[in-house]
């Protein structure tokens, strides 16, 4: 026998077991989308290399470090696989004008690469739900957004375990009076320093903030904080976002400390969190990206958006064991002379009625034919045996709750079932 080859490391099946909890969070998430007037968008899964360096950063982890980019063998072309999607369907509306007549709410879903240590919650491969609004400049929309996200979170009945962190980022001129600001005051204590901190202090400050450092919480504790340095007209923004979600009852946690790992935010900033998932517990982040347009050679366009973590919705819908909602209505079991036939017949009456069930294939006894209607999950296995075809009938036997075993005729199969399966799933 060959080797078996294996699927790359951080790169998941999803077996349909599994897949059926996926269908359901995607199902309710696209539903979601479309009562906020979100229209669903698709963009490439492989984009110039280039857009990413400039979108998301040179100095991220991301671009620095996660990036699956390879180059292309026939023309040479630096190509990225998307590790996130919102600077390529920030590049689509530039590249087809989207927002020239009026802002646009769009989503989009898919898979994203980033080459990270895989864990729990955490893969190379791995899927998101995007949505962006493309053009307004908020706090509206940033308030929409959260208040469909908790939304969402209701209708997953995932509402009491998902917390809601928000904070400004400020504009770029006041990360940078900021950047300043937090340079002299670590210069001022730098006898409190760490190496690590003193090699970080002019290139980059703010990772100081990230030390673990038990010796230099203290000064980490009293440094400059941006949110208490915001110009007027960001202050006014993040005013107004908090006021609007005290409007809507949403709770949420000013966190001063969370900043995003991709640099072209500013302004709001928010995170989902859970404390259910171990150390990768964000299932949603997102924020207001008012430069990204001009930053990708587009017109000034003020935008807002997140995206969701699909494997770590599934987790958490696993861990609030969320049933399974793929199997069929109805198996129908069949054994003898013309029964195959009938069964067929049987099966597309039920389906044309919008009942959904699975024809037994293959043949086996009657016995074994009932184990694979009850493994299939089905709450009634319908039995055709050469008695039912004489008759033209069919036996109709609960799987689920106790019962005995009815004979309906086969013109009022559908009804009878249709009558029996909806309004009262199991
Ligand atoms: P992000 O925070 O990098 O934001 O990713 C959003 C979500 O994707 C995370 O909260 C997490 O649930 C999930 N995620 C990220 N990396 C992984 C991974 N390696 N494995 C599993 N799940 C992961 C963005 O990507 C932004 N584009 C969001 C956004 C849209 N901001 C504005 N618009």
């Amino acid at each position: 026998m060959a080797d078996a080859l294996q699927a790359v490391k951080g790169m998941n099946d999803v077996l349909p077991g599994e897949a059926s909890l996926w269908q359901r969070f995607e199902d309710v998430a696209r539903r979601v989308f479309a009562q906020y007037g979100y229209r669903n968008l698709r963009v490439p899964i492989v984009e110039p290399t280039a857009l990413f360096v400039r979108g998301i950063g040179e100095h991220t982890d991301v671009v620095e470090k996660e990036m699956y980019s390879f180059e292309d063998r026939l023309n040479g072309e630096r190509l990225t696989l998307r590790p996130e999607a919102t600077a390529g369907i920030v590049r689509a509306a530039i590249e087809h004008n989207l927002c020239y007549e009026r802002p646009q709410r769009v989503w989009t879903a898919g898979a994203m690469f980033r080459h990270e240590r895989p864990q729990k919650g955490r893969y190379r491969q791995f899927h998101q739900f995007d949505v962006e609004a493309l053009g307004f400049a908020g706090p509206d929309v940033d308030a929409e957004q959260i208040v469909l996200l908790a939304r969402l979170w209701r209708e997953l009945g995932l509402d009491r375990g998902i917390t809601l962190h928000v904070n400004s980022i400020g504009d770029a001129d006041e990360r940078r009076a900021h950047r300043q600001a937090l340079i002299d005051y670590f210069e001022r204590h730098a006898e409190q320093l760490d190496d690590d901190a003193k090699r970080r202090l002019h290139a980059n400050p703010l990772r100081i903030l990230d030390s673990k450092n038990l010796a230099m919480q203290a000064v980490i504790a009293g440094a400059p904080r941006l949110l208490d340095r915001l110009g007027g007209a960001s202050r006014a923004h993040f005013d107004g976002l908090q006021q609007l979600l005290a409007d809507h009852g949403i709770a949420f946690a000013v966190n001063a400390r969370l900043v995003r790992g991709l640099d072209y935010y500013n302004r709001t900033v928010f995170e989902w969190v859970t404390d259910r998932l171990g150390a990768q517990g964000t299932v949603a982040g997102g924020g207001r990206y008012d430069g990204l347009f001009e930053q990708l050679g587009g017109k000034p366009t003020p935008a807002c958006g997140f995206a969701i973590g699909v494997e770590r919705m599934v987790l958490l819908l696993q861990e609030a064991g969320t049933a399974a909602a793929d199997a069929p209505a109805a198996y129908i079991v069949h054994a003898g002379e013309g029964t195959q036939r009938l069964a067929a017949i049987a099966g597309e009456s039920l389906r044309d009625a919008g009942v959904d069930v699975v024809v037994n294939a293959g043949g086996g006894s009657f016995k074994s034919q009932m184990k694979k209607a009850d493994a299939s999950g089905a709450r009634f296995a319908l039995v055709i045996g050469e008695d039912e075809v004489a008759a033209n009938t069919v036996g109709i036997k609960p799987l689920r709750e106790s019962g005995d075993q009815t004979t309906v005729p086969l013109a009022a199969l559908a009804s009878t079932l249709a009558a029996r399966t909806m309004g009262s799933e199991p």
